[in-house]
């Protein structure tokens, strides 16, 4: 007879092969909010243990609201890349379950596999970077519908280097919205990547500032 623990479970869209969670352990070895190798070695031995869900430590979006100064941080755009390079371990374990596939050709070609090299691949037809794409929308669409069901926002808009993949990201995302958010807000929102990319946040904050300079001198 298998036992409980060892026996799947599902929460909402998320299939466990196993009961056993990792709890959220900080390991105050980030260097301003920026993950390192610890995190690399640390965050990927736990992945790899077969423990069914590992949840990664507490996360700060503001520098200021960080606990102690090793805390992991998502508040620049080096702790973007830095967290991309840990979890696009993701990519890695697809580009090694399908070594045929271009992206598993780039890995043995001993390329680096990240985001902009699978976003090159997926546009380009590679059904395994399409594949790796496509789980990365539901994991958006997830964390965006805490927000539209809370929020009830008409537009959703997503911005940074992930908007250029577009539709092949947003697609899925969609797809999680409608399966997951209460139907009222999720009627009426609309998903749309920004049409500034990347630089929508410098743009927005220099129009704020040139509102803000045209007030004081109407004032
Ligand atoms: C060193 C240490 C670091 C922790 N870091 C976090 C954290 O980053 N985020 C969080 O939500 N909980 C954190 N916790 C709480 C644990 O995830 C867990 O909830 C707590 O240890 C109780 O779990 P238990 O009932 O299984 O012992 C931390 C606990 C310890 C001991």
């Amino acid at each position: 007879m298998t036992s409980a623990l060892f026996s799947p479970i599902r929460l909402a869209d998320l299939e466990l092969p196993n009961r056993i969670v990792v709890a959220p352990m900080c390991q105050y070895s980030a260097a301003d909010g920026v993950a390192t190798d610890w995190h690399v070695t640390h965050l990927g031995m736990l992945a790899n243990s077969g423990a069914g869900l590992v949840v990664v430590e507490a996360t700060h979006v503001e520098r200021r609201g960080r606990i102690t100064h090793g805390c992991l941080g998502l508040y620049s755009d080096d702790c973007e890349a830095a967290l991309a390079r840990v979890s696009a371990r993701d990519a890695r374990l697809a580009a090694i379950e399908n070594p045929s596939s271009a992206l598993g050709r780039a890995l043995a070609d001993g390329r680096e596999i990240d985001g902009v090299l699978v976003w090159e691949l997926a546009r380009a037809g590679d059904p395994t970077a399409i594949a790796v794409l496509e789980r990365l929308g539901e994991w958006l669409g997830i964390g965006i519908i805490t927000i539209v069901n809370a929020l009830n926002p008409d537009v959703v808009v997503v911005g940074g280097g992930v908007a250029q993949a577009g539709e092949l990201i947003l697609a899925p995302a969609r797809q999680v919205l409608a399966r997951r958010g209460l139907p009222a807000p999720v009627r009426q929102v609309e998903l749309r990547p920004a049409r500034f990319g990347r630089d929508a946040g410098v743009i927005g904050a220099a129009l704020l500032a040139r509102e803000s300079i045209a007030r004081r001198v109407v004032a």
